[in-house]
């Protein structure tokens, strides 16, 4: 089978789609054959080793996280409803390759009426961001939300839930994001390139902020007092956060299954769209990497495997 792996970590340039043997099965696992994976930021970061956890810390390494794909065989003895032949979607390490072995708790049925590029996009951005506006922030009718990077992966999941739940939202996002952020419904759109949030926005009740350093700094000021500061990348500084009156959480996703389902849920329903913005063979991996690193996918990169 191919698979785009790495003998050592670093650049796009270790990268290198090679045939290899397909994985065996483990107990209470399940072989997929996968039919599109997602890039997320994490797959870049573990290629160059800026995070480094259990599961993708040894070489060679194929990357990749978030799939959808068809279920070609159960390991026997397994208690599952799952069987060969069901459309699944998830995470598991090694997606970029043309087959990978998933733990069976970690799958989720997709829905006939999604394609396999849609779901593939879902898992980690989506959990993400159902996790921090639903969950940590509690997204309703009477809060505003100034959602940074809202074009991006996490950030368009993020708008999407707290409209849903009908909070007033502002998003910022370069100018190609923003025929997705009208499409969604966002109430204000501010071109992070051109203009200064900070100017714009005031007594904002959550912060959701994937971007981290500067923006950080500059979001303190915008939120009331007793509002939320979520962060995703780097560190919260505290002293800003109590000068501020307010709280900063340094948040991290957990995967959960019953939560993915929700998602799939209201994206089958169509309450929710996933922003696909290219899809890339997957010979075409370090491209696709590449553009999400460089900040250049303005949506969510997918690769179609088979
Ligand atoms: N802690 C966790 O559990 C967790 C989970 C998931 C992701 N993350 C992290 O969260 C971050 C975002 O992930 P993602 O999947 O959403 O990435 P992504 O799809 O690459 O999106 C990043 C977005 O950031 C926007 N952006 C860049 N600079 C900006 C700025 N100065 N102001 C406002 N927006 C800006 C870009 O907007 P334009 O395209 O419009 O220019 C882009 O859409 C990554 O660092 C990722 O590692 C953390």
């Amino acid at each position: 089978m191919r698979a785009a792996r790495i003998h050592a970590f670093g650049g796009s340039e270790k990268v290198k789609v090679e045939t290899i043997a397909v994985p065996r099965i483990k107990k209470n696992a399940a072989l997929i054959r996968i039919r599109a994976a997602a890039v997320n930021p994490v797959d870049w970061m573990v290629r160059e080793r800026i995070y480094n956890p259990r599961g993708a810390d040894k070489l060679p390494l194929t990357l990749g996280q978030d799939f959808a794909g068809v279920i070609v065989q159960v390991a026997s003895g397994s208690a599952t409803s799952l069987r060969k032949g069901d459309e699944v979607l998830g995470e598991t390490w090694g997606s970029f390759a043309d087959f990978a072995v998933a733990p069976l708790k970690d799958l989720v049925r997709k829905p006939r009426s999604l394609g396999f590029v849609v779901a593939a996009s879902i898992p980690m951005p989506a959990l993400t961001a159902w996790q921090m506006v639903i969950d940590t922030a509690k997204a309703s009718p009477q809060k505003t939300f100034l959602i940074h990077g809202a074009s991006g992966g996490v950030g368009s999941f993020a708008a999407q839930f707290a409209k849903w739940k009908g909070a007033h939202v502002i998003a910022t996002a370069s100018r190609p994001g923003f025929r997705h952020l009208e499409r969604i419904g966002v109430d204000v759109i501010i071109d992070y390139k051109k203009e200064r949030f900070e100017k714009k926005v005031t007594g904002v009740d959550v912060v959701i902020d994937p971007i981290g350093g500067d923006t950080q700094k500059r979001s303190w000021g915008v939120l009331k007092k007793g509002g939320m500061l979520i962060n995703l990348i780097g560190e919260i500084d505290r002293a800003a956060a109590a000068r501020a009156g307010v709280r900063g959480v340094e948040f991290g996703m957990r995967y959960d299954t019953d939560d993915l389902r929700r998602i799939v849920a209201l994206i089958e329903r169509g309450l929710v769209r996933p922003h696909v913005a290219r899809v890339f063979p997957l010979g075409q991996v370090r491209r696709a990497l590449d553009m999400n690193e460089n900040g250049r996918s303005h949506g969510k990169i997918v690769l179609r495997v088979a």
